[in-house]
């Protein structure tokens, strides 16, 4: 009996089967192989066809299931991770009206921030835990002002899982966890958010029905399975966020627990009880994978968007893509913590949240000629996305939420020993690098959901720690070093 699991990221689709009865990974393949292209059509814009997420969906699920040699009508259940805050409009016919704005898009931080302003803080922070900021609902009252024309033909509005919910079952549907990430639900009447609605004057028609995040949620269609090559009435029976996913998968869901990950962005992920958010709206409170009405579990969510992508970016203008990435470690590593005064400030892919939506641009500072070479600029990289972690989690201790203890896949920014000590020297936590990956815990989420392992405890019961970074004992060398930086972007920041 095996599990299939799905990641729709915003750089490729990734596919996963798992074996449920080991709960292992027979095959986990990806598509395409180089990375896939986000459309900008004004600088700050992101966009993606859903119709492609579908298509390279199918490549990779063909891909999992030919590499691990299993019988496709042996899949008992699929899960869904995808990436966040996304906008898919579709009209009655279930054709998208619009491509996506995607997560990153910047487009809609005005109308967020003034709807923020009118309705008051009280409402945004009782009700949403959150400013509207640029999230799906503001994103969608941008295409109502903008594209009335398209507005017009939307029958329902989804999150990018949503959407290949809906290709595999037919059914428009959401999860409260993917309304709250959207802005469209009221933690406090425990319904959706319509006070937001009427401001933007959306109607609550437009969302999807909701159902829980760990439930048969529609099956496969026989135009779906024929166009996966899966078996008709394969139950989809989990889906949620790639973040809180991540945590998912790493065995996050209990009060105190922490999740991180290093991709395109850059995520530190707490689980709290209790509907805590920021005040000063730099870090966000979304409902977790196992919120219930009852029994609330909130993801408190750290992004940082100029991640991963920062130092992909380095790495192709210094033209090493060819070289990989334990080779340009070495490097780094032998240039000295802080890189001889040397800070890159690496927010150059949108609006960043913890510095409350601005768009500050990356920097590179203290650059000198004569001393820097491409040793210090890689050194730089990794140490200044590890220090907007630790910048961001600065925010989070002002909330109650302490880091002591993290656990992040071991796929991303985290394997580099640079970043990973930097980081944790400086929150003096442990991080603790697991082998998963989104789309396996999205396939161990569906088991779940299907209801082969009777509890969440049971299904991510196999956390396989792969190595433990802590904390260094060069301490002061880093703190002095994200004084550094961090002076030089408090600089940057317009009060
Ligand atoms: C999280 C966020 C990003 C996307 C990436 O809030 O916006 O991490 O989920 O897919």
């Amino acid at each position: 009996m095996y599990l299939l699991g799905l990641d729709i990221g915003s750089s490729s689709i990734k596919a996963a089967i798992v074996d449920a009865s080991t709960k292992q990974p027979l095959a986990v393949s990806s598509h395409p192989p180089t990375e896939m292209g986000i459309s900008a059509p004004h600088p700050d814009w992101a966009e993606q066809d859903p119709g492609i997420w579908w298509s390279y969906a199918q490549e990779a699920i063909t891909k999992a299931i030919h590499s691990a040699q299993i019988d496709a009508a042996d899949i008992k259940a699929i899960g869904i991770s995808y990436q966040m805050h996304g906008l898919v409009a579709v009209d009655r016919s279930g054709k998208t009206v619009r491509p996506s704005i995607i997560w990153c898009d910047s487009r809609a931080v005005d109308i967020g921030t003034q709807a923020a302003a009118d309705l008051g803080m009280d409402i945004c922070s009782q009700q949403f835990l959150n400013s509207p900021g640029n999230f799906t609902a503001s994103k969608l009252k941008w295409v109502k002002t903008n594209e009335p024309e398209v507005y017009d033909r939307i029958h329902k509005i989804m999150l990018p899982g949503d959407y290949i919910a809906m290709k595999m079952t037919g059914e428009i549907t959401s999860t409260i966890s993917g309304l709250s990430e959207g802005i469209l639900w009221n933690f406090k009447t425990q319904d959706t958010a319509t006070a937001l609605l009427d401001y933007f004057g959306i109607p609550e028609a437009m969302l999807p029905d909701v159902k829980p995040t760990f439930s048969n949620q529609g099956e496969l269609t026989a135009e779906s399975a024929n166009f996966l090559q899966l078996t008709p009435g394969i139950p989809v029976t989990y889906r949620a966020g790639d973040q809180p996913n991540n945590a998912l998968s790493l065995g996050v869901f209990n009060p105190g627990q922490v999740a991180g990950t290093g991709g395109t962005s850059g995520v530190v992920y707490a689980v709290s009880d209790q509907l805590i958010h920021d005040p000063e709206m730099r870090v966000n409170s979304f409902a977790h994978v196992n919120y219930t009405k009852t029994d609330p579990r909130i993801g408190v969510l750290l992004c940082i968007n100029g991640c991963g992508i920062q130092y992909g970016w380095l790495r192709k203008l210094l033209g090493d893509v060819e070289t990989n990435y334990t080779e340009l470690e070495h490097l780094a590593a032998k240039v000295d913590i802080g890189a001889n005064d040397l800070s890159i400030i690496s927010f150059g892919n949108g609006a960043e949240r913890m510095l409350q939506n601005q768009s500050i641009g990356a920097q590179m500072m203290g650059l000198n000629f004569n001393v820097h070479d491409k040793a210090h600029l890689y050194r730089a990289g990794l140490e200044g996305i590890a220090f907007a972690f630790y910048y961001g989690i600065q925010c989070m201790k002002q909330m109650g939420v302490n880091v002591s203890e993290m656990r992040v896949g071991n796929d991303n920014l985290f394997q580099s020993d640079i970043f990973s000590e930097t980081l944790s020297s400086l929150c003096g936590a442990e991080i603790n690098l697991i082998n998963t990956t989104g789309a396996v815990g999205a396939a161990l989420g569906a088991g779940h959901g299907q209801g082969i392992y009777s509890s969440l405890e049971e299904a991510f019961d196999q956390q396989d720690i792969v190595k433990t970074i802590k904390p260094n004992h060069q301490n002061e060398a880093f703190q002095e070093a994200y004084a550094t930086w961090s002076n030089r972007l408090n600089k940057l920041i317009k009060s």
